[in-house]
Formats: C-alpha cells, structure tokens, sequence
C-alpha cells in the first residue's frame, strides 16, 4: 500500500536493528484518515470471503480493525489483556509470550461473541513473531470459528511470523513488508496490498 509506504518513509523512526516506532499515525497519535483507507484495503482484499467478524488484540490492533469491520459492515471483537470488571461469563484463552518483551500474557475474548457459524478475519497493526496472531488464531479455534485469513499493517518479514502463519495454511496480507533496516532507513519488500 503506497500511501502506507510513504507515511513510514516519512515518518517512522528505527530505534534499534529490529524495531520501529510508528507512534505519530499507528500506535499512540493516529491518522485517522490513513486507517480509514487502511480498512478499505483490508475489506477489498478479504471480500467475497463471508467474513462474519473481525478479531484483533489491544491496544494497536484496534483501530485498523475497526476501519476494517465498517467496510465489511460486521462486528469487530478485540482481545483483552487484562480481565475486565464486567467479563464474568464464560472466556476463551490464550497465552501469547513475546519475545521482544519477554514475558507471556493472558488473552481472552468472551466465549458469547464467536461460535462455529463465524468465519473471522485477524487484523493487527504488527507482525514479529506471530505470537499474538497465533493466540488470537487459537481463540478463533477454542470457538470452533475458521479463521479465513489475516491482515497485517506492518510485516518485518525478517522476523518468523509470517512462516509461522503460512505453516498454518492461513493466507497473510501485509500492507507493508519490510526487509530490514539499514543506516537508519527502512527497506521494504513488495506489500501484498
Ligand atoms: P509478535 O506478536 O509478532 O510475536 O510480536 P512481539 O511479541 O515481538 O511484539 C510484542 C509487541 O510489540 C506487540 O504489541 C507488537 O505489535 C509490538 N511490536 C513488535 N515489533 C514492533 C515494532 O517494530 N514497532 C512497534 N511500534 N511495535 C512493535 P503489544 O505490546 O502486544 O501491544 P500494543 O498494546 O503495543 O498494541
């Protein structure tokens, strides 16, 4: 996606040899604009598919993901980190372990908000390791949803998520994929999208 692209050219800083801060549209201020046409990209390229709902994790996964449901016109469900006040039925759980942060979470989504009959479609703003994709994947299993497919924001292809998710046979689509960085700048792979 090339106004993605562009946006990360002009406006991602690289912290270290891995990763990338993206807090000026992404992952704390965001461009609203920017996400709007972000879930039209995801919608377009998921259509046809009867997707009845789209599952992401908080915090930086909501707001491609709900972009995302408006075009499909579906419910979009996000997993929580930390148990809520109010979720007192009945969870689906996960562990999810990071590796940039080294330490494993719980996440759960209610069990009354996906059943067999869903066909879901997983939005988030990262993907590293595919370890929060591969919980949210397991959520959808424990409900007995068919995932159809997952779409990404922003791939570092040179981190193992991506083949972790393919291994699965789930189609992965990457707005923008990035091969490493180099002095400072981002070089990027072609994006699915
Ligand atoms: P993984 O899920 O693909 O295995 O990723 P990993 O454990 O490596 O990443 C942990 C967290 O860091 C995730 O957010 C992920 O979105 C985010 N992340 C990974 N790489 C980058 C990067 O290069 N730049 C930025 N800005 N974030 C990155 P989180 O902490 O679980 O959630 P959130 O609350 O920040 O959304």
């Amino acid at each position: 996606m090339e106004e993605l692209v562009s946006r990360i050219k002009k406006d991602g800083l690289v912290l270290n040899q891995d990763v990338l801060k993206v807090d000026s549209f992404l992952t704390h201020q965001v461009d609203a604009n920017l996400m709007a046409a972000i879930g039209g990209v995801f919608a377009d390229a998921f259509k046809g598919q009867q997707i009845t709902k789209v599952v992401t994790i908080e915090a930086s996964g909501i707001t491609p993901a709900i972009f995302t449901a408006q075009k499909l016109q579906v419910p979009m469900i996000y997993a929580r980190k930390a148990k809520s006040l109010t979720m007192n039925e009945e969870l689906l759980t996960a562990e999810v372990y990071s590796f940039t942060k080294q330490v494993t979470s719980t996440v759960s989504i209610s069990k009354k908000f996906l059943n067999e009959t869903d066909k879901v479609l997983i939005i988030d703003d990262f993907l590293a390791n595919g370890q929060a994709a591969k919980g949210l994947i397991e959520l959808c299993q424990q409900a007995g949803a068919e995932v159809v497919g997952i779409g990404i924001v922003i791939e570092k292809s040179f981190q193992g998520g991506r083949q972790l998710i393919e291994d699965m046979g789930l189609p992965v689509v990457s707005l923008a994929r990035i091969s490493g960085f180099k002095d400072g700048t981002v070089e990027f792979l072609e994006g699915d999208a």
